[in-house]
């Protein structure tokens, strides 16, 4: 790869599944590393990674420099994604069973634990060690935050009342922001100016809340063959999403009442509650209601896409890989 490019979609995701492809974990034991490898190569769309390299790429075109970083971000998040399937109780993960139903939930927590410490490694393997302090710093808030994200989420599940403002406060936390972190560290990795790191960190932090907008659009409506996860799982599980929010915004009293019955009660016949969930959701077309909502925050996502300080044409990539997610069906 040359250095003076701006590097495609592609061939960033081709640079950084050779990285995954050359850093499996090869150690003792095995049970503990064999789930870690197993979700690692069930790929997925490895979007916080690219997004960490295109950042880099905004500033500098030696994107290989980011890429333990990348991997930092990507291991992070797989790691999340174990313990997640746990605390949703998800039965299956990018298309296959999930790593607590493969290797059990002990496994699963355990896994996960050790994921999180070479998501550490990797972050200290980035050349330039007078900046490892400040990507800690950075990667311990987004840590702390997925937390409190995560905590917030199932707190929702039993809450009778949520507001919209708190469910997008959630889901900040949860998502928006580990995509916000990777994207400053990619700007900070490749010298950027504090001004620009901020400007590329406040874009992912709105791709981010958009991206898990469209998520609880297709834990809904996605196409099973395609979406690589269970669904109508949220409505299982009583998460309150935009849909459900929004929808007990919408509706009339009796249909409030029915809404709020069916997500406080435990779920008996899963069918059954998923399509009376949804044809309360379609009597209000409340899917359209959240099309809109992700629409205003790609709007000023591309503000502060704008605002940052280098030629317009290097921003091309990422206006096209933002259009790209909000119409995504995996
Ligand atoms: C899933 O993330 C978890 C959410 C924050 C919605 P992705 O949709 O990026 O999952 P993969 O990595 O592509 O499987
Ligand atoms: C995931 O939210 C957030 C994290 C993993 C931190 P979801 O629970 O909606 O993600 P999926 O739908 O299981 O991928
Ligand atoms: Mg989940
Ligand atoms: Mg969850
Ligand atoms: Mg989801």
């Amino acid at each position: 790869m040359s250095n003076r490019t701006l590097h495609s979609i592609d061939s960033l995701q081709n640079v950084f599944q050779k990285y995954i492809n050359e850093h499996k974990f090869t150690h003792e034991p095995q049970a503990l590393y064999d789930p870690v490898n197993y979700i690692l190569s069930l790929g997925g769309k490895r979007l916080r990674p690219v997004l960490l390299l295109m950042s880099y790429n905004l500033f500098d075109d030696e994107v290989e420099r980011a890429l333990p970083a990348a991997f930092a971000v990507e291991i992070f998040h797989n790691f999340s994604l174990l313990h997640d399937d746990i605390m949703d109780e998800a039965p299956l993960r990018r298309g296959k069973p999930a790593v607590h139903i493969k290797y059990g939930t002990n496994t699963g927590i355990l896994s996960g634990d050790v994921m999180l410490i070479y998501a550490y490694e990797y972050l200290l393997k980035t050349d330039d060690k007078t900046i490892v302090p400040l990507l800690f710093e950075l990667f311990n808030k987004v840590a702390i935050e997925v937390c409190e994200g995560q905590q917030y989420d199932m707190n929702f599940e039993t809450q009778a009342v949520v507001e919209i403002s708190a469910y997008l406060k959630m889901i900040e936390l949860k998502t928006a922001v580990l995509l916000a972190g990777g994207m400053q560290m990619g700007a900070h990795i490749a010298g950027a100016e504090e001004a620009d790191a901020k400007h590329i960190s406040e874009f992912a932090r709105n791709i981010g809340i958009a991206f898990q907008l469209q998520d609880d659009i297709l834990d809904t409506y996605g196409d099973p063959e395609k979406f690589g996860k269970k669904v109508g799982g949220d409505i299982v599980q009583n998460k309150k999403t935009y849909l459900v929010l929004k929808t007990l915004e919408l509706a009339d009293d009796t249909t409030k009442e029915a809404l709020n019955n069916l997500m406080s009660t435990p779920t008996t016949d899963e069918t059954a509650k998923i399509n009376a969930v949804k044809k309360i959701f379609n009597e209000v077309n409340v899917r359209s209601h959240a099309e809109k909502i992700k629409e205003d925050y790609l709007k000023i996502a591309f503000d502060h896409l704008d605002a940052i300080n280098v030629p317009n044409e290097r921003k091309q990539l990422l206006r096209q890989l933002s259009e790209q997610l909000m119409g995504r069906e995996s």
